[in-house]
């Protein structure tokens, strides 16, 4: 098969990642007889410092006109000062709602190999940590209206959350589709005491449940779930929540599992087109300095494989590569432990290409 991939770099330890899932990758088109055509995308604070903003409209067509999308990461002090409509954070959430990628999966699972590197107690973790956040991601707070005024003398900022009934019904199939696709059970996380907009979505979700009786459906408060995540994570087969929520419960879950480091994700709407990147940032502090842990962005391309090309051969190859890399003990520094070997970026990148 022929696959043309935009390819954003993107900012700080972005470079160095990607570089080491496109060696993936080739070995991969090499090994598979596929050919992999890489095209170059300017967004974030790169795109900043060129044109003069996060994602030219020009960018966008080119993602628009490819297979898919393998993103690093963006962001980083230097843009700190640049206005709210400039950051290289809305060139990502441009791509986003510009892509209509409104389903968002992020994968909470333990490796085994890893579970000394959870913060959570051995009782915990020893139940299993394996389950997927169903994140919406083109709605909500973060796509309503921001605004700050200045009123009697003091600034005023608002923010605005809202969601419609369709929103919330085309990610709550994909909840629970999904979780037909697993171990049938669904969490869907709200804040329904308060908000509206989460007493509409447990309604859509409520309405939804009926057509999915094999799937075994409930509701839980996000606060609670925040909680429930760190005291028995293996309750939790598949959680499905609105964009804000499914932010800070994704790092969350992540964190439990050893390192943010490991976790890809898939956003994805109508089509196979989807948008591939790790979930950690471009951590600025280690840019440069070939110490990034590349996994989350070659488990990325792997997801690619096998969500957006129908590649599943070769998505369990590079799984399995990376599983070969973490049993021979090798580690970057965020999940390095007592008799493992701590290796750089491109180390690792030479491990998992080696066990392909
Ligand atoms: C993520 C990130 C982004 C988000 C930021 C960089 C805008 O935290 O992908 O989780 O909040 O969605
Ligand atoms: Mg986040």
């Amino acid at each position: 098969m022929n696959k043309n991939i935009a390819v954003i770099r993107g900012d700080g330890i972005g470079p160095e990642i990607v570089g080491q899932a496109l060696r993936v990758l080739d070995k991969i088109a090499e090994t598979f007889g596929h050919t992999f055509t890489y095209t170059d995308i300017d967004m974030g604070g790169n795109a900043i410092d060129k044109w003069g903003e996060p994602l030219p409209a020009a960018m966008l067509e080119k993602c628009l006109a490819s297979d898919s999308v393998l993103l690093g990461a963006v962001g980083g002090p230097k843009w700190d000062s640049q206005p709210a409509a400039n950051r290289p954070e809305k060139g990502l959430l441009a791509l986003r709602g510009g892509m209509g990628l409104y389903s968002n999966n992020r994968p909470a699972k333990l490796w085994p190999q890893l579970a000394a590197a959870s913060p959570l107690k051995p009782s915990i973790v020893e139940n299993g940590i394996d389950f997927l956040v169903v994140r919406e991601l083109i709605g909500g707070v973060y796509f309503g209206d921001h605004s700050t005024v200045e009123a009697d003398g003091e600034k005023k900022a608002t923010d605005i959350m809202a969601y419609a009934e369709h929103e919330i019904e085309r990610i709550g199939r994909i909840g629970f589709e999904t979780a037909r696709k697993r171990r049938h059970k669904l969490t869907s996380v709200d804040k329904a005491n308060v908000l509206d907009t989460s007493r509409l979505w447990r309604a859509v979700m409520h309405r939804l449940a009926e057509e999915y009786p094999d799937v075994e459906y409930s509701d839980m408060l996000v606060d609670n779930a925040a909680m429930q995540i760190v005291k028995d994570p293996s309750q939790f087969d598949v959680i499905v929540t609105e964009n804000l929520f499914g932010d800070i419960l994704s790092d969350e879950a992540s964190m439990i599992t050893g390192s943010i480091g490991m976790i890809p994700s898939s956003s994805l709407g109508e089509g196979s087109r989807g948008l591939y990147e790790p979930i950690h940032g471009s951590a600025p502090d280690i840019a440069g300095q070939n110490k990034a842990n590349p996994i989350g962005t070659i488990l990325s391309a792997a997801m690619m494989c096998r969500y957006s090309f129908d590649m599943p051969a070769e998505a369990d190859a590079i799984e399995q590569a990376v599983h070969k890399a973490l049993d021979a003990g090798l580690r970057t520094g965020d999940m390095m432990a007592d008799g493992c070997r701590l290796v750089s970026c491109t180390e690792m990148g030479d491990a998992i290409l080696s066990y392909l």
